[in-house]
This record gives structure tokens, C-alpha cells and sequence, in this order.
């Protein structure tokens, strides 16, 4: 019998990560949103990094970088990512495993038209993941951003977003005498439906 009730309760998880992080934007001290982000290089070499969980939606989770990242080219090559959520102020966890797929339409626009100018700027400003000789070179290049794109940057082309699509989620609540509690969905395909088990701690 799958008794997830009280915190765990629910049809969709992506409607309880969304209750999940509601409860922790009111305790965490910053970035409730923040997400370890797992990906794979062409070699099989895990790598992992945080970013910001911008939007749950009714299928998917959505973060937003650089695509000429090391990120960016580890997910464009293997689909693939995986990303990890952690609360110190509720001792919980959600863990979600998916396909990726590009938000670069009107959605990336949308967020990108919603940052602060110094931080629209900053993305063209930035070529990440690429050696940097100085701080003052960086500096020169938000100056330079600045002064030929003005007020209003259109997003650039190489700035968006990511959306998992997934196929496994787990909630965890820490327990008693690390007697934790885990709820595992899990699902074939985006198509398919969730089957929900309880796995020991
Ligand atoms: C709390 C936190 C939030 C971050 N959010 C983002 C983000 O939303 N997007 C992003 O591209 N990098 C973000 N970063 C920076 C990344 O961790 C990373 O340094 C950068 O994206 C380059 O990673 P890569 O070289 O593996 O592509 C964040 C870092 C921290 C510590």
C-alpha cells in the first residue's frame, strides 16, 4: 500500500514540489530554488553544479543558462540530466531524473525580459565556462555590452532556457533515528502514468 499522506500527499508531483518548495521559500535563508544539477560529459564523467529552479510546470521543471556552457553542450549532447533539491531548514530532498529539451521561445524571453538590466547584461556579457584572463577583462566587456546594447538587450541567442522532463522524482523527509521516509514516482515516458512506491531509507 503507498501511504503518502501529510507532506507526501498527492496525485502529481509535480503539484507537491511545488508545495515543498512554497514551505521552503518561507524558511530557507536564500535560494530555496537552488538546484544541484547533474550532467554527463562524453566521456561518461559525471559533473555537477547549481543553478536556479525557475518554473515548475504542469510537466516539466525549467532552469536557464548559457548554451555554449559545459553544461549546456553535456546536455545537448546526451538529453539527459538529473538534478537534486535540498532544504537544511526542513531536512528534505526531492531528486529528479529526466529528459532535457531547450526552452528558447517566448518562454526564455519572458524570463529574460523579467531579470535586471545589470543581469541581462551580464549574460551577454558573460561567455561562460570559457577561460577568463581577469576580472578587469569581464568588466570591460559589461562595459562594452552596455554601451552598444543600451537600455533594452534583446535576449542573446546563446542564453536560455533547459526543461526536465521527468521520469523519476523522489521526495524525502528526514526521519527519526535516520529511519527517513522516501516516496519514489516514477513513470516510462512523459506519456505514461506515475507509479508511486516507498523505498527504505
Ligand atoms: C546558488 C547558485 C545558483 C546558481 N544559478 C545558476 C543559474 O541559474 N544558471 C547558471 O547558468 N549558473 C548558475 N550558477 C552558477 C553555476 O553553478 C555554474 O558555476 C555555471 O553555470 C557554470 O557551470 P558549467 O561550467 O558546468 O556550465 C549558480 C551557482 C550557485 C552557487
Amino acid at each position: 500500500m503507498n501511504e503518502h499522506n501529510g507532506i507526501f500527499a498527492g496525485t502529481d508531483p509535480f503539484e507537491i514540489a511545488g508545495r515543498w518548495l512554497a514551505e521552503a521559500e518561507k524558511t530557507e535563508p536564500n535560494d530555496p530554488n537552488a538546484i544541484a544539477l547533474a550532467t554527463v560529459d562524453s566521456e561518461g564523467l559525471p559533473n555537477a553544479r547549481m543553478v536556479l529552479l525557475k518554473e515548475i510546470e504542469k510537466d516539466a521543471f525549467v532552469f536557464y543558462t548559457n548554451y555554449n556552457s559545459a553544461k549546456a553542450q553535456e546536455l545537448d549532447s546526451a538529453h539527459k540530466a538529473a538534478f537534486v533539491m535540498h532544504w537544511k531548514s526542513l531536512r528534505r530532498q526531492i531528486r529528479v531524473r529526466g529528459i532535457v529539451s531547450k526552452e528558447d521561445g517566448p518562454g526564455a524571453d519572458a524570463y529574460y525580459a523579467s531579470r535586471s538590466l545589470k543581469s541581462r547584461l551580464g549574460a551577454w556579457a558573460s561567455r561562460q565556462s570559457q577561460p577568463l584572463e581577469s576580472r578587469a577583462s569581464l568588466m570591460a566587456e559589461v562595459a562594452k555590452v552596455t554601451a552598444k546594447l543600451g537600455p533594452n538587450p534583446p535576449r542573446p541567442e546563446f542564453w536560455g532556457g533547459y526543461r526536465v522532463s521527468p521520469v523519476e522524482v523522489e521526495f524525502w523527509a528526514d526521519g527519526a533515528f535516520r529511519l527517513h521516509d522516501r516516496f519514489q514516482w516514477k513513470r516510462r515516458n512523459a506519456d505514461s502514468d506515475w507509479q508511486v512506491q516507498r523505498l527504505n531509507p
